[in-house]
């Protein structure tokens, strides 16, 4: 097979490249950091099964309109929503236009932040390994030393960016796959490792039932936003990601498997982390809630009193640093390949414009935390959300019926009952839900 795939613009190797690719995107901060600590805050198991719940009705069947969009369309985000619903006239044109904005908009605002967190987590793999020195004063003076720290979070925020720029300048095939190929299995590696050790230190039990265990007393509005955002963000829908991803597909052949592994795996390896991390929290009496602090200070904090700590503590960190590497390159690649073939830019000189722009952009939430939760959950809660809407609406109503159900129709015996689902999932259930909860979540109801 050769690079040249969809008009000599590169492409995956293998299809197992591209699934390690869309996982690597998937999984990152949103499955180790956020999803725990959201689950911690809004009470466990409810939000668990909301979340669940959001990812079946809203996250599976956007997974698939976003991968089928890029590969029919062949191009970037905006180039292929342009030709996918030519057709339609001026609502094709007025959602090319706003998914594309958005999708730029999302591209920039989330890497200037999600570079930032990532640094912290560069921070402590260095203190883990006894290159930064800890506070003595405890976890929560170590951690409030570095996000209150300006210019250091900037500096580790500056490494991240590098690291990212570096792999999409080197291209599809020899950056990113070759790339994700590596950190895809060192993160499941790491990842089962730990759950061994917490299987053998305890607290399995507890953290199990904290996370299946719903109490729906603890359920507000606010948590169900939180969980639809969360859905989307944690599979990096909304924004065309996998939109730009699927476009580097040579076929339509296994569109419907590959989407299904990668919501699988990021749904296990969530879940998983969440397993992990609540295993030590309750090992070890300490509380659940403590939000955004819960791996960067709670955590520590128990990483220093447990047998072989200063092991799991690396293991730890290093398992953030590769899950937010793989999501940063995907999340610059959709602006890169905007750039590419839009604008005809090389990938190098796109990848380092851009980058040094979106660097610049972060600076603001390496200074300030409350900048950093301001562009969160302006993303989070509204951009990808909003995006998703209008990007369910182009699949399902406005792609002509080939395109739509090209996946589908790919699949032995013609998978015609799965297509009916999907297009009417996809043209009613998916907007529904999603216009309902942001209204909801504007408060007018
Ligand atoms: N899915 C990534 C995560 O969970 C974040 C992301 C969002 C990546 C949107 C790309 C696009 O951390």
């Amino acid at each position: 097979m050769s690079d040249d795939t969809g008009g000599g613009r590169g492409g995956f190797h293998t299809d197992l490249g591209f699934v390690l690719a869309a996982a690597g995107s998937a999984v990152g901060l949103g499955n180790i950091w956020k999803f725990p600590y959201n689950t911690g805050e809004y009470g466990g198991g409810a939000f668990v099964l909301v979340y669940l719940g959001c990812i079946a009705l809203v996250g599976l069947p956007l997974l698939y309109g976003e991968m089928i969009i890029g590969r029919r369309g062949g191009k970037d985000v905006l180039s292929s929503m342009a030709a996918l619903t030519a057709q339609s006239g001026i609502a094709g044109t007025l959602a090319t236009w706003g998914v594309g904005l958005l999708a730029v908009g999302s591209g920039f605002f989330i890497l200037s932040f999600y570079a930032v967190v990532a640094g912290w987590a560069l921070h402590f793999v260095a203190l883990s390994v006894g290159l930064a020195s800890a506070n003595p004063a405890g976890s929560e003076a170590t951690f409030t030393a570095l996000a209150g720290d300006g210019p250091l979070s900037a500096w580790w925020h500056t490494v991240f960016m590098v690291l990212v720029v570096l792999v999409v300048a080197a291209g599809v095939q020899s950056g990113i796959e070759r790339a994700c190929k590596i950190l895809m299995p060192a993160l499941m590696g790491i990842l089962l490792l730990l759950l061994a050790y917490v299987s053998v230190t305890g607290g399995l039990g507890s953290s199990l039932s904290f996370l299946f265990r719903p109490d729906f007393s603890k359920l507000s509005a606010e948590a169900v936003l939180e969980a639809l955002g969360h859905a989307f963000f944690t599979l990096s829908l909304g924004m065309g990601a996998m939109v730009t991803y699927g476009s580097y597909l040579a076929s339509d052949r296994h569109v419907v498997r590959d989407q299904l592994a990668v919501a699988l795996l990021d749904t296990a390896i969530a879940l998983l982390a969440g397993l992990v991390i609540f295993a030590v929290v309750f090992s070890m009496g300490a509380e659940p809630g403590a939000g955004p602090g819960l791996v960067f200070i709670t955590l520590p904090d128990l990483f220093r009193q447990i047998p072989g700590g200063g092991v799991v503590s690396l293991a730890f960190f290093l398992l953030l640093v590769v899950a937010a590497w793989s999501s940063g390159i995907s999340l610059l690649e959709v602006v890169v390949a905007l750039a590419v073939d839009r604008f005809g830019w090389s990938r190098r000189m796109a990848a380092i414009g851009i980058g040094i722009l979106i660097w610049g952009l972060g600076l603001p939430s390496a200074f300030s935390g409350e900048f950093l939760d301001f562009m969160d959950n302006l993303t989070t809660r509204y951009m990808l959300p909003i995006g998703g809407f209008l990007i369910a609406l182009s699949a399902g109503w406005l792609l002509s019926k080939e395109d739509r159900e090209a996946g589908f129709a790919a699949l032995p015996g013609g998978g015609t009952s799965l297509a009916t689902t999907w297009t009417f999932t996809i043209r009613f259930i998916t907007p529904a839900l999603v216009l309902l909860v942001i209204l909801n979540g504007l408060g007018l109801f």
